[in-house]
């Protein structure tokens, strides 16, 4: 069908090559379970040779995750296409995606390879990747700033040893709308295949602020497939962002002549789904997603609004899944209710995450006089997603006053253990976290804190993310309390129990440059 778009979605692996961003396997396939309620026709699901953590994530997305294509990346060697194939095997639909670079640069200064054994390179490995899948996909990597004629030759060369589906990547971000579309329109014409018999695809980063605008300017001149992520996560600045190119096909439909099977009303879920796992925020302006996407201030734009939304909104937020927070449960509410408000919003839970998110549900309605279906979100975002607890929160007393050094005091449980500690800091939350990393004797390096108030009012919920850099590596904690250092200190606990009980499959994370 020429009309339909497809959306190959590599959140789970160019989204998370994003600085600071480690998901484990069960986020990992909580995500992907979303991106196929969401409809992306592809879930590139990693990259398994960097690592046995990416290799079962994968591979567990491959065979629980049905609907979607489900891709592994390769770079264009034997070992990393085995690898891919292990762990795409069992899916549905599986997919080998293949890269090798295209451009002199990347030839010359990282391969220091001739440019006729880089385009065995590339036969070979989508042949040995067609010997296990009929799905192959090839990307010729920095094929923007490659020579033509050269990038071309790689192409067909890829078609040739067996590739169904031809993906050109912006790797750097370089290019401008007009000068990709001429570049993928020249690809068409030049290589009949392309946008026929095998499917022609784009992914575009997001340097110069153009990854949307490059993949529009690429379907117009005969692209079918767009690689993106989503809120945009990626590589530096990131990658086209799958909500806003669903939004633009279907809201500029009748101009673009287009369609995708996404399901754009669970793009607000998936967004903040994305969002909390990772702990990047967007930022309020974000297009589509962001706070203030479907907000009206100015007077004369409420005015507007309020006698005719089509004034000044060209989208409904229906149209994203975006309800107003309703209040919809309180302090009387009872376990049944909890359960079925819970299975409105689409979260089914296990006995064990329904009964842990109600004893949560009941202590914030004690705290606070609405509850609202962010708070629920963020409840279960807490409860369920919680990591094996070598230490739990047991006591936390803050000691602060105007002129004096903070202090904090802490018990933990380890165990049948109760380990205590105190200790000093710069303001309160610094004194919890420090307790809390001396009684853990987990030294660890704050990378980042981050505080939002799930909802608007004075008595909101705090969520508090904080990464830290425990022996090297990144891990990225949360917590909610009604009170901001008590989620602090749980955001804080909860890094340092993702890096006590990493998992062991990790330790042994494969030394290699990713080369992307
Ligand atoms: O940006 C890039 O070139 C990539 C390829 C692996 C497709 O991510
Ligand atoms: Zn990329």
């Amino acid at each position: 069908m020429k009309d339909r778009v497809y959306i190959f979605d590599t959140t789970l692996r160019d989204g998370e090559q994003s600085p600071g961003i480690s998901l484990n396997v069960r986020e990992k396939l909580e995500v992907a379970e979303e991106l196929a309620r969401l409809g992306v026709d592809v879930i590139e699901a990693g990259f398994p040779i960097t690592s046995p953590g990416d290799f079962e994530a994968v591979s567990t997305i491959a065979r629980q995750v049905k609907g979607p294509v489900v891709a592994g990346l390769a770079r264009a060697v034997d070992a990393d296409i085995d690898r891919a194939w292990e762990a795409v095997k069992e899916a549905e639909r599986p997919r080998i995606h293949a890269f090798i670079a295209c451009s002199d640069i990347h030839i010359e200064r990282k391969l220091k390879k001739s440019k006729d054994d880089v385009l065995k390179m590339a036969a070979t490995a989508v042949k040995r990747a067609k010997g296990y899948t009929p799905d192959v996909e090839f990307s010729p990597e920095d094929a923007t700033r490659a020579d033509f004629e050269y990038l071309a030759k790689m192409i067909g060369v890829a078609i040739e040893a067996g590739a169904t589906v031809i993906n050109v990547p912006d790797t750097v971000g370089y290019a401008l709308p007009q000068e990709f579309g001429e570049l993928i329109a020249n690809l068409c014409s030049e290589i009949p295949a392309l946008g026929d018999s095998v499917v022609l695809s784009v992914h575009c980063h997001n340097d110069l602020g153009l990854a949307v605008a490059n993949s529009l300017a690429a379907i117009e001149n005969g692209a079918h497939q767009i690689e993106c992520t989503i809120n945009g996560l990626g590589e530096r600045a990131g990658n086209a962002a799958l909500e806003e190119v669903a939004m633009i096909l279907d809201t500029r439909a009748r101009l673009l002549g287009k369609t995708t099977g996404i399901v754009t009303e669970e793009i607000n879920r998936a967004s903040k789904l994305v969002s909390s796992l990772t702990g990047y925020n967007v930022q309020f302006n974000k297009s589509i997603v962001g706070r203030n996407a479907f907000a009206h201030s100015s007077g004369i734009h409420t005015d507007g609004m309020l006698k005719d939304r089509d004034t000044y909104e060209i989208m409904s937020p229906n149209k994203i899944g975006l309800a107003e927070s309703q209040l919809i449960l309180g302090k009387t509410s009872g376990r049944h209710a909890f359960r079925a408000h819970l299975a409105d919003m689409d979260y089914r839970l296990g006995e064990d995450e329904l009964d842990r998110a109600f004893a949560q549900f009941k202590e914030l309605a004690d705290k606070k006089a609405e509850i609202t279906n962010d708070d629920l979100e963020a409840i279960v975002a807490e409860e369920v997603r919680t990591v094996a607890e070598t230490y739990a929160l047991e006591y936390l007393e803050i000691n602060s006053a105007t002129g004096s050094t903070p202090s904090a005091t802490v018990k933990l449980r380890r165990g049948d253990e109760v380990l205590s500690g105190t200790a000093a800091g710069d303001g309160p939350v610094d004194a919890a976290c420090q307790a809390i990393s001396d009684i853990a004797a987990s030294p660890a390096t704050l990378m980042s804190y981050n505080v939002r108030a799930i909802t608007g009012s004075l008595d909101a919920q705090g969520d508090v993310t904080i990464n830290l850099d425990v022996g090297g590596r990144n891990f990225l904690g949360r917590g909610i309390s009604t009170d901001i250092v008590e989620a602090s200190a749980k955001a804080y606990l909860n890094a340092i129990n993702k890096a006590v009980g990493r998992e062991a499959d990790d330790a042994g994370r494969a030394d290699i440059d990713r080369e992307l």
